[in-house]
């Protein structure tokens, strides 16, 4: 490991923003986030945040939301958790795990609204359970969901849109309600205000490629 990534890594061990492997909170944090954060408002997750940019920027217009940004790659969360230190956001934190154990860190119910932020398309079949839009996903997110939570998906990738369209459309994902999507949010008048202005590390390489950014919501009814 290069030294700058020690040092990173370093500095993550000791900010109070981010929970992971080690640290006294991490297996207890389940069902705790509000205490962690020091108030009752709602919690919103960002699922694979790479540098955090929703998690960090989302806390900045919403002072009276929680933000947490999900993500493996503790030299990525380094990042948006230094951000959010630098600029003193209370309301901002990481966590850094699989995704496939998210279940492990949230309650049911404990979660307001997900973003999911332009995750690996995943397109060979084998892949199909790592795509963090299939089946088994949205099944952790609708139990980690309060009723009517919400959960926003922002990509480049056509295949894992469509992919994630018909699952939602075909019924075989149940409870989803006020489904609403564009295949190109920038020429979306009425949808591009829910992206917030706010553009990923990744979204930013992907327009420069020439490609449209596609984007839903919807909430899950329990
Ligand atoms: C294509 S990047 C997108 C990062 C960021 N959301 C953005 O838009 O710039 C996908 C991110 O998801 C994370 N990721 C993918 N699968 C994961 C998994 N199963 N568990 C944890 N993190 C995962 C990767 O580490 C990576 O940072």
């Amino acid at each position: 490991m290069g030294r700058k990534k020690q040092e990173r890594f370093r500095q993550n061990e000791v900010s109070e923003n981010i929970v992971q492997p080690g640290k006294e909170n991490y297996l207890k944090i389940k069902g705790h986030w509000n205490e962690h954060f020091g108030n009752d408002h709602p919690i919103i997750l960002e699922a694979g945040c790479g540098r955090g940019e929703y998690t960090v920027g989302l806390a900045a217009v919403y002072p009276d939301q929680n933000y947490v940004g999900a993500d493996i790659k503790g030299s990525r969360i380094w990042k948006g958790s230094s951000i959010a230190n630098t600029a003193g956001y209370k309301n901002a934190a990481f966590l850094r795990t699989k995704l496939q154990n998210l279940t492990d860190f949230f309650a049911p119910n404990e979660l307001s609204e997900i973003w999911v932020t332009f995750p690996d398309p995943r397109p060979k079949e084998g892949e199909e359970k790592l795509r963090l839009t299939s089946p088994r996903f949205m099944d952790m997110y609708k139990d980690m969901l309060k009723p009517n939570g919400k959960l926003h998906l922002k990509t480049d990738s056509v295949l894992l849109f469509e992919y994630t369209l018909e699952l939602l459309q075909s019924g075989e994902i149940k409870g989803v309600e006020n489904l609403i999507f564009t295949r190109d949010l920038y020429s979306d008048p009425v949808l591009l205000p829910q992206h917030h202005g706010i553009q990923t590390t990744y979204e930013k390489k992907f327009m420069a490629e020439g490609f449209k950014i596609n984007y839903l919501s919807f909430t899950f009814k329990k």
